[in-house]
């Protein structure tokens, strides 16, 4: 094969993978629920874009990147459920779930460092966002140096 043909080949077979593979969104691991999950994070902020409660899981594989000062293994997985917040007399609890997000580590998505990005409903039904738009700009921004990751082994005491 000439040089030519070799790059021709490379960009046919290569990109279009990439670019299929964005745009899927695998169905929610099964049992998330039983992976280790972090400390209740509460943001009471009304104007944040994270206004509500969440909880991060992580699987035994992501749990060994959070312990090697997130780098995370091939595989790795990690999940956070989004609650509504509603005030009551011993401060915030949480209501309705409104959002499921995962990252799944998975050095086929290069576009978008490395991991694959899925956004849910509450069902658990993908919700059709776009990994590099509605997630990876974000979280290559602020967390590219934590290997896109912005939460640690703290939030799992
Ligand atoms: C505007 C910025 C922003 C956008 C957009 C965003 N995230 Fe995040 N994401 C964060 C922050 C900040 C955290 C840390 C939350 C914490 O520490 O509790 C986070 C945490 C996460 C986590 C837990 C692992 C980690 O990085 O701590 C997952 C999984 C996740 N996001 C997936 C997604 C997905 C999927 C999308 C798109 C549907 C998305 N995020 C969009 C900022 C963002």
């Amino acid at each position: 094969m000439t040089m030519k043909s070799l790059i021709l080949f490379a960009c046919l077979t290569l990109l279009p993978i990439d670019h299929l593979l964005a745009a899927t969104a695998p169905p929610l691991p099964k049992g998330y629920q039983n992976w280790k999950k972090s400390v209740r994070k509460v943001d009471d902020n009304k104007k944040s874009i994270f206004y509500g409660i969440h909880y991060i899981y992580a699987d035994s594989k992501a749990m060994q990147g959070y312990r090697a000062n997130n780098r995370f293994p091939e595989g790795s997985r990690i999940i956070i459920e989004h609650f509504n917040i509603k005030e009551s007399q011993n401060g915030p609890v949480e209501s309705s779930k409104n959002m499921v997000v995962l990252m799944q580590k998975d050095k086929r998505r290069i576009t978008t460092g490395g991991w694959l990005y899925a956004g849910y409903t509450a069902q658990g039904k993908p919700s059709g966002l776009d990994p590099v738009k509605n997630c990876f700009e974000c979280h290559q921004k602020d967390a590219a140096g934590r290997d896109y990751v912005f939460s640690g082994i703290a939030d799992f005491k």
